[in-house]
């Protein structure tokens, strides 16, 4: 018999190796590892693809600056990348490093036939780069200053011999797929943000670069490399070996199912890399899902700013499961997430210690005390008994359905919600009280309650297990019970499957209780102090008279309120108290600061440069800021910025 299986394929982004892997990173494969593993027992035979995404000029630079090969540099941080996915028992299949030659072949081939359909064509690139980005940029798109709209950096001018890819030519095709396809973008939100986008008109795409070579070769004129972005979202394909055999593997699992990514990057995922597809006539993914990112006090977590929280000194002291179970648990899929320390602490002594734990190590210990450590098979005996039976089944289904909608938080809460009411189970049957009752009806009651938060437990176990899967086993294994990897979600949408005669294994707590630390023990890795590529700093202006400078009011001014610009990606409204009057002023940092964050705090402010209308709103003046070339930006605090940053 054939093997008739749905298959389900989902990818993470590959990441780039320029750096350790920080808590934001961990979030996203966490998400895509819940997934995964919900899909396996839902019954899917599952493809869960993780990589590292190798190449391109911000690479060779960095490797550059260490003194050895790009291959040298990238290989030794992506040890620690595989090293991190087995610590957080991630259970992907596959790992993809483009720099393998199962990765090249596959862009090379595509690459050209790109080419030999028409769609690749020979020109010049004339234009703007952001290098941390990879990101091309028409000087129409850049936001002030020839900064690079999605990250704020400088972009650099670029004039080179180029590969152009007909993006343009698909607009037609990828709104009418839009169209037929609403639920292709996940959140909604950024669906709109896509069309707006490509409805505003698009260019074609240089798809090779000539100015430096640690790329994958253009076959066919190979004193060009492919463009990263092209070759990095091929690796999706090229996992799958198209051109290997008859292309088993491809066949079965493309088109995928989930490409999980980053805001900042569902473009690529959903323009570019569509785009692509419809020219080389392959069937597109069925969804991709932009989620938001990790917050820490208020900005983006980034290595530059040396506010990434390193992950492995977190699960080496509270566990793989403890990081999941916050990761997942606090934050709506979509949305942005906050992380510190006492509140990941509070919540899992709270959530699993607390609720969790002590279910298990009062029913295990209940058990041993009052039947020997033998559970015995009960039918409801009463409206309570119908009630824990009845919601237990329920929870399995609303789990699932949520799960099913990507709203991971909200199927977690319906468990804990169901844990709670078996905790509140055990206050109400007053176990301890029956168990000193000789009555027959007593001790019948007795035994259904035990067997009552046996099975309650042992379909928790089963649906926590894609969220937790070091502790899931663990309780499987304290009721007795074999065979955790074959359980199934339908064997949790069903009641009473615990045999009579099962005896109870007590073991240690499966999650310990830890001390809340204080605020400032957050573990926040060493800020990176990376090799300074000098020749990113801009050069310096010539020289001006003190009268020159005169002419600047600059004062110090406090920010009254400050909140987005609806419908703008980077402007933020500031209302500012500068002793003497109120001003309102707009400076485009929304992708550094959080509006709120920025209330109270005091800037430097340029009062007399001559007003100018944004997006309808006058702004007075001008917040004084200083970032480096890289992704940083400050305006309150200049110390972690390295020398040559500029000011404006
Ligand atoms: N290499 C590209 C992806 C190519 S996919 C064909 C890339 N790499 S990355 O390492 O910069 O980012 C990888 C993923 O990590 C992105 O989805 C990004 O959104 C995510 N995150 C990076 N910082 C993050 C947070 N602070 N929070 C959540 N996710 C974050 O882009």
């Amino acid at each position: 018999m054939g093997d008739t299986k749905k298959t389900y394929y989902i990818t993470t982004p590959i990441y780039y190796p320029s750096a350790k892997l920080h808590i934001g990173h961990t979030y996203c494969t966490s998400v895509a590892d819940t997934i995964a593993r919900f899909k396996r027992l839902a019954g899917y035979d599952v493809r869960f693809l993780t990589g590292s995404d190798e190449h391109g000029q911000k690479i060779q630079r960095a490797a550059e600056a260490q003194g050895i090969t790009p291959l040298e540099y990238t290989t030794n941080i992506v040890n620690g990348f595989k090293a991190l996915w087995e610590k957080m028992h991630i259970s992907n299949d596959d790992f993809l490093r483009t720099t393998e030659k199962r990765h090249e072949k596959v862009v090379q081939e595509l690459f050209t036939k790109a080419y030999e359909k028409g769609d690749i064509y020979k020109a010049e690139y004339e234009g703007w780069y952001c290098t941390p980005c990879e990101t091309f940029w028409t000087e129409q798109k850049l936001g002030e200053n020839h900064t690079c709209p999605d990250c704020g950096r400088p972009v650099e001018k670029v004039k080179e011999e180029s590969y152009f890819f007909k993006l343009a030519k698909y607009t037609d095709q990828w709104l009418k797929f839009i169209e037929e396809n609403p639920d292709f973008i996940q959140p909604e939100s950024r669906c709109n943000e896509m069309i707006q986008f490509v409805k505003q008109g698009l260019e074609d795409l240089a798809v090779s670069r000539t100015s430096f070579d640690w790329g994958i070769k253009v076959p066919f004129d190979p004193k060009h490399v492919v463009y990263v972005w092209f070759d990095a979202l091929v690796n999706y394909i090229s996992a799958l070996s198209p051109f290997d055999g008859d292309g088993e593997l491809y066949k079965k699992y493309w088109p995928a199912d989930l490409h999980l990514v980053g805001k900042e990057i569902v473009r690529f995922h959903t323009i570019i890399w569509p785009m692509m597809l419809m020219s080389l006539e392959l069937p597109l993914p069925k969804k991709v899902f932009g989620h938001g990112w990790m917050i820490v006090d208020g900005t983006k977590m980034s290595k530059s700013l040396g506010n990434v929280i390193d992950p492995i000194p977190l699960i080496d002291t509270y566990g793989a499961d403890s990081l999941r179970y916050y990761l997942l648990s606090e934050i709506t899929l979509g949305n942005d997430g906050n992380f510190t320390l006492p509140n990941f602490v509070t919540k899992i002594n709270a959530d699993l210690s607390n609720d969790l734990g002590n279910l298990l190590n009062r029913t295990i210990a209940m058990i041993e005390k009052y039947h020997g450590g033998v559970i015995t098979k009960c039918d409801d005996m009463d409206d309570l008994d119908r009630d824990v039976s009845t919601l237990a089944v329920q929870t399995a289904k609303d789990f699932e359905a949520a799960m099913e909608n990507m709203e991971l938080n909200k199927a977690i809460k319906s468990v804990w919600a169901f844990i709670g009411r078996m905790n509140k189970y055990i206050d109400e049957t007053m176990p301890w009280v029956l168990a000193k009752s000789e009555d027959a009806h007593d001790k019948a009651r007795l035994q259904s309650a035990m067997y009552h938060l046996a099975e309650a437990l042992r379909i928790i176990a089963i649906i926590v297990s894609p969220v937790i899967p070091v502790g899931a086993p663990k309780i499987w294994d304290q009721l007795g019970l074999v065979g955790f990897t074959d359980a199934t979600l339908e064997d949790a949408k069903v009641w009473g499957l615990i045999p009579t005669g099962t005896k109870v294994v007590k073991g240690d707590p499966i999650y310990p209780r830890f001390e809340i630390p204080e605020m400032v023990e957050v573990v926040v890795e060493e800020k990176i102090e990376e090799a300074v590529d000098t020749s990113n700093i801009p050069p310096l202006k010539e020289n001006i008279t003190y009268d020159d400078f005169e002419k600047l009011d600059l004062r110090v001014a406090k920010v009254v309120s400050c909140e987005m610009v609806p419908k703008s990606k980077k402007l933020l409204k500031f209302v500012l108290d500068i002793g003497v009057e109120e001003r309102t002023v707009l400076s485009g940092i929304s992708q550094y600061y959080e509006p709120e964050a920025m209330v109270g705090k005091k800037v430097i402010y340029l009062a007399n440069l001559a007003p100018k209308k944004m997006m309808g709103i006058e702004s007075y003046g001008m917040i004084l800021s200083a970032s480096d070339w890289e992704e940083h930006l400050e305006v309150t605090n200049i110390e972690s910025l390295p020398a040559g940053s500029v000011v404006k």
